[in-house]
Formats: structure tokens, sequence, C-alpha cells
């Protein structure tokens, strides 16, 4: 079985400082990287930044920088968040990367002796800050200002030279591409989109600029800048040392497995992105998964709009994961979803504290005044017993499955029904009254032990800090968990002893 998965968030522009709905995307992926390293895989987790293109180019004359270094400054506050957001990463690829810049250049020479490749001239409409061409179907003019229908952004109108990519011949390839494989774009209603843009028809693309100059050359013609999005898309394969297919990188990890991005990007990867690599000869990703959107209120945050909720203010304030937690079990995965200090702390004391936390004070309290730190031994499950333990046991693969479909929601749901069982077994079994019936009182205070081990590995790529505070109760630490230890109802070494714990989750006070 090929044990290796690719995963990678959108290179985000370093337009400005990164927002919460980058840290959504970005921790996300995360959460589905180190549930595959825990099942074994070996993860290769990209994420970077796109900075070439008129929109940056745009911001650092605004700043009256040179856009090389104002990129260097910007590059660093997201690979900063990484750290912040406790990604686990494994690379972070910058598009003004020599590495990069030779694979974009490569692919285009390929592209251009394949034949794809035109010189022709543009006249039409252009978006800086999407950096998309819009038809002519696609706008419309509100307030007197000629915006996309699609996106809602500016847009302008474009007459030079320029190169195009035959799009147009890779229209029913594609069609054919998106049926063969059912699940290369999730969710559904994404799919169902860019077919019915597809089937609309496909006029061949712009794929470069003449009237500036930040981007990468197109080789044969130093007059040209390459399209931003065919720069961008290709950080996926340059990561893997593009050109380089016989290197184990790329042999390992391409084609990806998932590339996570926001619903506001699809045609871009759905489209674009496998055309380019058809027509250069090389397999499309497996899944696009475009995910919705972190709303401030009702509205989109963006950067444009000013309703931004800076991820680091509430890493500050409320933890990571705290957050983490948050944007898992909140945002019903797939559709928007909002985040407001309200709803976060609401979170944080009934999930966190009251359900999660406290299972494992009062277990850990209770077999210290009676068992003084040991696992018990002479136990005897019972039916009630298994029925707990076994729920996690018997949907080992049904776990795996919502990772390996996405369905992140269902698979967080699936944890807090968990630790509600496990609360209510304890609540139920009385375990202060059994003091007369050692085995009895032995087996729950170790089926209770169990579940919390269970429960904490099950969200160790939810909330990785907090989960290695609990599994440190019994010496575990990250080397030594494993998915596959889940399916044990009996992993715990009776008499081997355990550790107290601190607060996991302070309580928030509606009065503070
Ligand atoms: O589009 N809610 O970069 P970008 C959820 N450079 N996710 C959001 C979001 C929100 N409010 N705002 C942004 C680009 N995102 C290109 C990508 S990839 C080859 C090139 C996330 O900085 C979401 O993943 O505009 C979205 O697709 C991405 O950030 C756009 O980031
Ligand atoms: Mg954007």
């Amino acid at each position: 079985m090929d044990k290796n998965f690719f995963i990678t968030t959108p290179i985000y522009y370093p337009s400005g400082k990164p927002h919460m709905g980058h840290a959504y995307s970005s921790i996300v992926s995360d959460v589905i990287a180190r549930f595959k390293r825990l099942d074994r895989y070996n993860v290769e987790f990209l994420t970077g930044t796109d900075e070439h293109g008129l929109k940056i180019q745009r911001a650092a004359e605004e700043k009256g920088l040179d856009p090389k270094k104002f990129c260097d400054e910007l590059s660093k506050t997201f690979r900063d968040l990484s750290k912040t957001l406790n990604l686990s990463n494994t690379d972070f690829i910058r598009t003004t990367e020599d590495r990069h810049i030779k694979s974009v250049q490569n692919l285009w020479k390929i592209l251009e002796n394949k034949n794809q490749i035109y010189l022709s001239k543009y006249s039409g409409w252009y978006s800086v800050s999407d950096e998309a061409f819009y038809s002519d179907n696609e706008i419309k003019e509100e307030n007197g200002i000629n915006i996309s229908s699609i996106s809602g952004s500016k847009v302008e109108w474009v007459e030079e030279e320029s190169y195009f990519f035959k799009l147009s011949e890779w229209e029913n390839k594609l069609l054919k591409f998106y049926e063969e494989n059912p699940k290369f774009i999730l969710p559904d209603t994404r799919r169902n989109e860019v077919l019915s843009f597809v089937k609309g028809g496909l006029k061949d693309l712009s794929v470069s600029r003449k009237s500036f100059s930040w981007g990468i050359k197109v080789p044969s013609n130093k007059d040209h800048v390459i399209y931003v999005w065919l720069d961008a898309l290709t950080n996926y394969i340059s990561a893997l040392n593009y050109p380089d297919t016989k290197n184990n990188k790329y042999k390992n990890y391409w084609p990806a497995d998932l590339h996570m991005i926001g619903k506001d990007i699809l045609r871009f990867h759905a489209v674009y992105w496998p055309a380019f690599l058809l027509a250069a000869d090389l397999p499309p990703p497996k899944r696009v998964y475009g995910h919705g959107w972190i709303l401030s209120g009702d509205e989109k945050m963006s950067k444009s709009k000013g309703n931004i909720l800076d991820p680091l203010e509430i890493v500050d304030k409320y933890g990571l994961d705290s957050l983490r937690f948050y944007l898992l079990k909140e945002v019903s995965f797939g559709n928007d979803g909002s985040i407001t200090q309200e709803k976060l702390e609401s979170c944080i004391n009934s999930d966190l504290a009251n359900n999660y936390g406290n299972l494992c004070q009062r277990v850990i309290s209770f077999n210290e005044k009676n068992y003084n730190l040991l696992v018990p031994d002479n136990i005897n499950f019972e039916k009630e017993d298994l029925k707990l333990l076994n729920k996690v046991s018997d949907n080992i693969n049904t776990l795996r499955s919502y990772i390996d479909n996405q369905e992140l929601s269902i698979y967080s749901n699936f944890i807090i029904d968990c630790l509600f069982e496990a609360n209510k077994y304890f609540n139920d079994q009385e375990p202060w009254k059994k003091k007369s019936d050692v085995v009895r009182l032995n087996t729950i205070v170790y089926v209770s032990l169990e579940i919390i081990r269970k429960v904490s590995i099950l969200l160790n790529p939810i909330i990785p800090d907090t989960s290695l505070k609990v599994l440190d109760i019994f010496n575990l630490k990250q080397k030594d968990i494993n998915f596959d230890t889940i399916k044990d109802n009996k992993f715990l070494k009776p008499n081997s002893n355990i550790k107290k714990i601190g607060i996991l989750f302070k309580k928030i006070d509606k009065n503070d």
C-alpha cells in the first residue's frame, strides 16, 4: 500500500498580513497532515507565499518598497504564523526562490514545445485583486464601477500583446477527467460549479503580461512575464524538485493527494491547473477540496473589507488549541462559518473545559485518591464497558474514511460524542459507590483511563499540544502514539504509573 501523502495549502499573497481565513486553510490542512502521520503515512505538507504579479507590485509601490524587499518582510509574517499555529508543514515555498523560477520556466518551455502556447493580443477585463481574467458576461456595474460578478472585485480593461494557452483544446478532456475521477473536486456543490463552467465552453487563456515586470520572465521573450497563476500553481511541483521527475520526492509525492483551498480559487485549481499538467503530460492532483468562507458576522473576512480578525490576537487571548478546536468543530466543513469571540468563549467552556477537561480531571483525581496514581489491575469488562470502548475501537476505518473524504466536522463531532459518553459513563457507573466491589471499581477506573487515552489520540491532530499534555499522564509522547493503538481496549499496563494533570482549559467567566 502506498503510504505517502502529499497535502498543500494555497500559497498566500503576502500583500498584507495573514488573517483568520489564511489561518483556517492552514489549520484544517494541518489536521489532515497530522492525522495521516498518526496513521503512519510519510506526509509532505507544503505551504508558502505567492509573490509575483501586479497585485504584489502595486502593494509594494504603495509602501514605496522594492517588491522583493516588500515580500521578504511579509512572507516572514506568514512563515511565523505557521509556527504560531503549530503547523507541521515540511516545506515553505516562496515563488521568488530559484528552485521555483526554474521549475516554472521549464514547464513553460514544455508547453511551448508541445505547441500549447501562442502569441496574440488580449483585450478584456482583468481583476488585479483576484489576478484573474473575466469575460464580458462575468462583469456587472455597481455604483458606476465595473466589478466581477463572480468575486465582487473591481476589474480594469486590459489591451496588450499576450501569450495564450490553448485551454479550449482541453474542454472535453477535462470533462472526461472529471467523469473518470468523480471525487477530484469536493464537496459536490463545488464540483457542479466547475462542471457547468467547463461545459459552458473554455476560451484560450492569456498566460503572460507585458505592461509590468514583477514576475518570472517568459524564457523566449523577456518583454513578457508569466501569468501569476501559471507561476503560482507550479509551486506544488517545484517544491518536489520538478523538472527532475526522477528524484524521490517527486516520485513519492506527485500526484498530490490533496490541494486544500478556499472556494474563491477553485477555477484555477480545478480547471487551469489540471489542463496545464495534462498538456505537459504530467498527472493532475488526486483531489481539490474547496472549503467555505470564514465570515466575520455575515460578511467574508477580507482585507479590502477591513473586517479582519487577527489570528495572533485570538491565539494570544484564548490559546492556540482553543482556536484550532473551534474552527474544526464550529465551522461545518465545506460551508461558510463565522467566528465571534462570544461563540469561541462558549465553545471553550462547554466542549473543552466542561467536557474534555472535566473528564480528565475527575478521572485522574479519583484514581489518585483510590489507586495512588496506578493503573488498576484485576479488571473484568462488562457490556457497558465494552460499549464505550468499542465505540472507538470498532470505528477505526470509519474514522479513517472521514479524514480521507475531508468530512472534518463529522470526525470532530464523533469525538465530542465520545467525550459526552465517557462523562456519562463515569456518572452513571458511580465508582464512588463501588468501593466494596473491587473488580467492578477497578474496571470502571481502567475503562475511564482507556477512553481518555483513545479520545486524546483522536484529538491529537486537532489540538496537538493539549492532547500531548493529557497523553503524558500515561507517559506517552508524540512518537509513541499511532492511530492503530485506538483499537486496543487493554493498551494501558496494569500497575503502571500515571501522572497528575493540571487544568487544561480555564473556564471563561462572562463577567471578566
Ligand atoms: O488566492 N475564509 O492567495 P490569497 C476562508 N495566492 N478562507 C480564506 C478566507 C476566508 N475569509 N480568506 C482567505 C491566493 N482564505 C493565491 C493562491 S495557490 C497556488 C495561489 C484562504 O492570499 C482560502 O484558502 O488571496 C483562500 O483560497 C486563500 O486563503 C486565498 O489566499
Ligand atoms: Mg484572495
